[in-house]
């Protein structure tokens, strides 16, 4: 019996676990206890409408990432950005980004805001009031969302008349109405940054690409205050930092901001190199520092990748490794309290009695599909040890049934527990 069991779960482990397609220049977001991920370039020419996510509701090992599918896009997306709303934590904004028809190289418009509802894994599209046109076809930049539910993007480019833009734009949820600002200096022309809101609602802009092509210097900071509007910069001091775009930032809770990654690239765009080192700025004292890294579970060069803070774990995913288009479907873990790059992650249980039945399957995913179809089959071995051990597996086969389209009836996922 026990070797049946283990035999099943061999077997269904290797055939039947979803693993998402290696890729980069997807969007991401963290949403309680997921980590989702929106499309992306899965190869030189197929831009993915997947919808897939981490599920950190459990410890787990990066051998073995918890990956579950969500609802596609309604198109194919790359390079774009996502911030969760502050009052509504299931819903994620989607703004900007490059869009094509599914399974298609043909770019398509239908809006530049997505709206998806991770509760009941729904897209819808919102009406804007003032939107401004030249969104239809921006990318390379990254939306912010404040304790307002305001969503402000800098800059961007025209992927199609390769125009950087020199603005701000704000799009106010609560309304759904948008603003443009029109911006004076030249440094604030960026695309492939990264932004951070600081709790103190300033918005911190690190690293990126200016329309000449030149990178923006590390040591100075663009600052973007969003209760009044106003720029300043901030010079920083401690390590030299390279300039860089295409990288990676989260905010720790003692205020220290870790960069992961990014890619240096030539004049007109070309990669030279993709980077792999971390670099933490202070943002008390202003000052960069290198932290002294250990662990095994090391990371390649990443650009494009993406990046959260879940408890003190800093998670990197996907992101392209190489100059040469090569991308990764691997995950990173970084435990930040002590900067080593582990393999398991260790996501504290609420509750203390049999975490791992079926039953509270349903109640983690509840929430979320209200269509989902469980079938368990429970097995129940008895204890022969002295201890008495009891195994309970349970195959847990569900489907993720589609809203629009009845006639698919594809089975998603199937899983195992032991
Ligand atoms: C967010 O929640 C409020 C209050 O429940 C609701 O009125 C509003 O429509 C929600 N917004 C979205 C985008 O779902
Ligand atoms: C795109 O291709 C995938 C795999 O070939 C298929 O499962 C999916 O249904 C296709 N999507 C559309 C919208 O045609
Ligand atoms: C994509 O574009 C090509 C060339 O313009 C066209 O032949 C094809 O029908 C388009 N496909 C779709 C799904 O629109
Ligand atoms: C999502 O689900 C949670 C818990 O059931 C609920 O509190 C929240 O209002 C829901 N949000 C939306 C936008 O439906
Ligand atoms: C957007 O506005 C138009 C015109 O007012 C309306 O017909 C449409 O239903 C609205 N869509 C949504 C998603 O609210
Ligand atoms: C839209 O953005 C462009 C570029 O920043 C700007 O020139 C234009 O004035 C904006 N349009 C509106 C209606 O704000
Ligand atoms: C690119 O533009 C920036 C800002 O205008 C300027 O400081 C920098 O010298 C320029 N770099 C090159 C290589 O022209
Ligand atoms: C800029 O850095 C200085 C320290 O060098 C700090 O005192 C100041 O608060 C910083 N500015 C902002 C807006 O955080
Ligand atoms: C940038 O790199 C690409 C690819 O290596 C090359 O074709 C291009 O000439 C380079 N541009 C400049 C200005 O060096
Ligand atoms: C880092 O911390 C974790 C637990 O917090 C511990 O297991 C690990 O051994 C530590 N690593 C190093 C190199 O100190």
């Amino acid at each position: 019996m026990f070797f049946l069991l283990y035999l099943i779960q061999y077997i269904f482990l290797i055939n039947c676990q979803n693993i998402p397609d290696a890729r980069h220049e997807q969007a991401s977001a963290l949403v309680g206890n997921r980590f989702y991920f929106f499309g992306g370039l899965t190869s030189q020419s197929s831009t993915s409408n997947e919808v897939w996510y981490l599920d950190l509701s459990r410890s787990f090992n990066i051998v073995t990432p918890p990956w579950r599918k969500d609802k596609e896009m309604p198109i194919a997306y790359m390079l774009g950005s996502s911030c969760v709303s502050t009052i509504n934590n299931s819903i994620v904004y989607l703004v900007g980004g490059r869009m094509f028809i599914p399974n298609t190289t043909n770019l398509t418009y239908t809006s530049s805001t997505y709206v998806f509802n991770s509760n009941i894994s729904q897209w819808t599209i919102p009406n804007i009031t003032g939107f401004n046109s030249s969104f239809t076809r921006r990318d390379q930049m990254q939306a912010i969302i404040n304790n307002n539910e305001k969503i402000f993007i800098l800059g961007g480019i025209d992927f199609i008349s390769v125009i950087r833009y020199n603005d701000i734009n704000i799009f106010d949820t609560t309304t759904m109405s948008w603003l443009t600002l029109p911006q004076s200096s030249r440094s604030l022309q960026c695309s492939d940054y990264a932004a951070i809101l600081l709790p103190n609602s300033l918005i911190i802009y690190i690293g990126g690409r200016l329309p000449n092509g030149s990178h923006i210097n590390m040591n100075q900071i663009q600052i973007f205050d969003t209760k009044f509007f106003t720029w300043s910069t901030n010079t920083t001091s401690g390590s030299n930092v390279r300039s860089r775009a295409g990288h990676s930032a989260v905010l720790t809770q003692n205020g220290d901001i870790i960069l992961y990654g990014g890619a240096t690239m030539n004049s007109t765009g070309s990669l030279i190199s993709v980077l792999s080192d971390i670099a933490v700025l202070n943002t008390d004292t202003w000052k960069w520092f290198i932290p002294d890294i250990s662990g095994s579970n090391v990371p390649p060069p990443l650009a494009f990748h993406s990046a959260a803070l879940y408890l003190n774990y800093m998670i990197l995913a996907f992101g392209q490794t190489a100059i040469s288009q090569t991308h990764t479907n691997n995950i990173y873990i970084l435990n930040i309290h002590n900067y080593t790059w582990i393999a398991t992650v260790d996501i504290p249980t609420t509750t203390t009695t049999t975490a791992e039945t079926p039953t509270d399957e349903t109640s983690d995913n509840q929430q979320n599909n209200n269509n989902i179809l469980y079938i368990g089959i429970g097995i129940g071995v008895g204890g022969i040890v002295l201890t008495g051990i009891l195994l309970t597996a349970g195959l847990l086969i569900y489907k993720n049934h589609d809203d629009e389209s009845t006639e698919s009836s594809e089975i998603d996922r199937i899983s195992l527990y032991g």
